[in-house]
């Protein structure tokens, strides 16, 4: 049988457990996933590249068929240069669809024979983006249950090391 790669291409700026969700379940359908970070020079992230590589690596340590990469440029050339058949993407909500199908319309048009595959994160990480909880940390909201500890602590430590996310959301 044929050994079918996939990317799943983000910023991950920071990985969530969305992401994470996104990830094992991609493991159970893949031979192997390459998580791949976008080196993207236009955006001023919060986590640098190389961190963001060394949480995922951390996170996905335990999965055999997952590795994590970085890539500039197109997602087609990075799928081609590791030889992926697929492309992973997270569908949310009806509000992600339109920019989802364009992108992975566009990517086929590119490279007509890398697929895109669309899974679905588990209902509870439905509202989850890295945009908001960025802002939520920012401003001293509880994000436990909606990242990784091991993010928590990272975002806990760049944000201010001197204050303390609270534990638990729902605070102000
Ligand atoms: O996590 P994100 O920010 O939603 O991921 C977007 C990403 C990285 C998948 C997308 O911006 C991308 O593929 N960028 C690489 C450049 C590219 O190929 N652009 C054309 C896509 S149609």
């Amino acid at each position: 049988m044929k050994k079918v790669t996939a990317i799943y291409p983000g910023s991950f700026d920071p990985p969530t457990n969305g992401h994470l969700d996104l990830i094992e379940r991609g493991s159970h359908i893949f031979d192997e996933l390459v998580v791949a970070i976008l080196r993207n020079p236009e955006k001023s992230p919060l986590f640098t590249v190389g961190e963001r590589r060394r949480m995922l690596e951390e996170l996905t340590a335990g999965f055999k068929n997952i590795r994590v990469d970085t890539f500039g440029g197109l997602t087609v050339d990075y799928a081609a240069k590791v030889k992926a058949g697929a492309v992973l993407r997270g569908i949310r909500a009806l509000s992600d669809y339109e920019y989802e199908l364009q992108m992975a319309l566009m990517n086929r048009k590119l490279r007509p024979d890398l697929e895109t595959v669309f899974m679905m994160p588990a209902e509870q990480y439905s509202y989850l983006s890295s945009r908001l909880v960025r802002e939520v940390a920012k401003l001293g909201g509880g994000i436990s249950g909606l990242v990784p500890e091991l993010v928590e602590r990272r975002l806990r430590e760049k944000l201010d090391p001197g204050r303390k996310l609270k534990r638990n959301s729902g605070g102000t």
